[in-house]
């Protein structure tokens, strides 16, 4: 399969590439890989899919959202983190439809947070939240048989040190275990799902 990963250079993308490489044909992209794509940017999701043609799978690792308290946070933080890891992955999907196979799949990044909140991650919660219910609605109407789920994991081992103050008491997973979830989204039939891994 030609598998676009559109995150590829983060902590998630790495693996998850590590993951496909010795099987499949991996398109990395970011705004530092091979392919530039800056997921915040419409025309540039445009751009990307225009340049590398149909694929068979397109992944997102990337996606990002401000954290703070409720009581601090400004509108403009909240536009910030709903344009960039909801409304990016939505343009991803949306533009990326007539570039995708017939019979493919997307598969989408949210998080722990919408199931399991913990302080300073409003933002966080509602658009993992949102990209879930993305994943499930898009399902039931996605044509020529396109498939879409979403890997929802809790914090990763090599992400402890940026963010275990914010999950007391949590278990980390290693990242090659959200990688797993990735390649049964790409090489499995699920469609619709949102596939959690560590909770
Ligand atoms: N870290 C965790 O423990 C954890 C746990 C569960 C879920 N997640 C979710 O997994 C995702 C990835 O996390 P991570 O730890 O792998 O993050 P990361 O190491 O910071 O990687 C982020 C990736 O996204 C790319 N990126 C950032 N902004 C972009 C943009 N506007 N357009 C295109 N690419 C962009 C970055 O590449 P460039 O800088 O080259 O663009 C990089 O490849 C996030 O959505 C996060 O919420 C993370």
């Amino acid at each position: 399969m030609r598998v676009l990963v559109v995150g590829a250079s983060g902590r998630l993308g790495r693996a998850v590439v590590a993951a496909l490489a010795d099987r499949h044909e991996v398109l990395e992209a970011s705004r530092t890989s091979q392919h530039y794509i800056d997921l915040t940017n419409s025309a540039s999701v445009a751009g990307l899919y225009a340049s590398v043609g149909t694929v068979d799978a397109v992944v997102c690792t990337a996606g990002k959202t401000p954290y703070g308290a409720l009581t601090e946070l400004t509108s403009e933080q909240w536009l910030t983190g709903v344009r960039d890891k909801l409304l990016g992955q939505v343009e991803l999907v949306r533009l990326g439809i007539d570039h995708v196979s017939d019979g493919g799949s997307f598969t989408l990044v949210s998080g722990i947070l919408s199931a399991e909140p913990v302080p300073t991650s409003p933002i966080a919660s509602t658009v993992d939240g949102g990209i879930d219910a993305f994943v499930r609605s898009a399902a039931i109407e996605l044509p020529r048989g396109l498939r879409i789920n979403a890997v929802s994991a809790t914090v990763f081992e090599e992400a402890w040190d940026a963010y275990g103050a914010m999950f007391p008491g949590a278990t980390p997973i290693p990242v090659a275990d959200a990688a797993r979830a990735y390649v049964e989204s790409i090489e499995g039939t699920a469609s619709g799902e949102v596939l959690r891994v560590g909770y």
